[in-house]
């Protein structure tokens, strides 16, 4: 499971994948694309929009307060983060991310787009983070666990790091079950798994039972993630298979987008 660490680093370092077309506006997402109107046709501002949409989708399902110290685990280039201040003005933001170049491309996006003195970035690892003991109030990572090389590393470096009574929010793609994984691999082939070393959703509750967490909230989003993120790779100039496999693993019932919400008890 180590081993995604390195494709990390070269998908999201030197190859900067929020480049690509299919993600717009420096957010790396398949966005929420639920209430968008793309009848005619998706434009960049939509796509923007959906990837916006999937960040305050989770804003709203965790509940966010003015009081709150928001902790993104996996903010690329900062742009969920930034978005959260702007928009709901919690006492602080601290975005991690696993990559020193994402810690520098969002530190020079908040430069470029507001003057956020309650917004910080800090390179560390989801397992690991190097941030002390019950110091943040909320944590929130989207679509960023698939790549984590341990969900049960994951959460409990959350339960670390929250005060009693704070809350943790992970939205995301997971495998159906055990069995989804292994037909997976062989009808969805070009869902590299070792890129998104992905495990069934019920690990991710068995792991936050095991170290404490109570569950508040699971609501499945498939619905109105990957049809929509599907039509825009379509749109794209470049519509390599890559772009469609999300959208196959999903009609498969293999694969479902997830938003789940977990709180430490006080
Ligand atoms: C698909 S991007 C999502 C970025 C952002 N959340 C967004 O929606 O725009 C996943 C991010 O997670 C980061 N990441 C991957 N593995 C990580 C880990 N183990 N710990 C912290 N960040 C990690 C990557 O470097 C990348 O920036």
């Amino acid at each position: 499971m180590e081993s995604v660490k390195p494709l990390v680093e070269t998908v999201y370092g030197s190859q900067d994948l929020a480049r690509h077309p299919f993600f717009l506006g420096n957010f790396i997402n398949f966005g929420y694309w639920q209430g968008l109107d793309f009848e005619d046709g998706i434009t960049s501002e939509h796509r923007i929009e959906a990837s916006k949409a999937l960040y305050e989708h989770v804003f709203n399902k965790i509940g966010i307060t003015h009081s709150d110290t928001v902790l993104e685990i996996g903010s690329g280039h900062g742009a969920g983060s930034l978005l959260l201040a702007q928009t709901r003005n919690p006492r602080e933001v601290l975005g991690l991310d696993f990559l020193q170049e994402q810690i520098d491309r969002a530190n020079k996006l908040a430069a470029e787009t507001l003057s956020a003195a309650n917004v910080r970035f800090v390179q560390g690892s989801a397992d690991a983070t190097g941030l002390p003991s019950e110091s943040c109030t909320k944590i929130i990572s989207v679509e960023a666990a698939q790549h984590f090389p341990s969900i049960a590393d994951f959460v409990k470096e959350a339960w670390r790091l929250l005060v009693p009574g704070g809350k943790l929010a992970v939205c995301t793609f997971f495998a159906e079950s055990e069995e989804a994984l292994e037909l997976l691999q062989r009808h969805v082939p070009g869902l590299d798994m070792n890129l998104n070393p992905i495990t069934p959703i019920q690990n991710l509750a068995d792991e936050a039972r095991k170290a404490g967490f109570r569950p508040v909230l699971t609501e499945r989003i498939g619905k109105h993630v990957f049809e929509g993120f599907d039509n825009w790779v379509d749109q794209t100039a470049v519509q390599e298979s890559w772009g469609h496999v999300w959208y196959r693993g999903y009609k498969l019932a293999l694969i479902d987008y997830f938003t789940e919400v977990f709180q430490k008890p006080v």
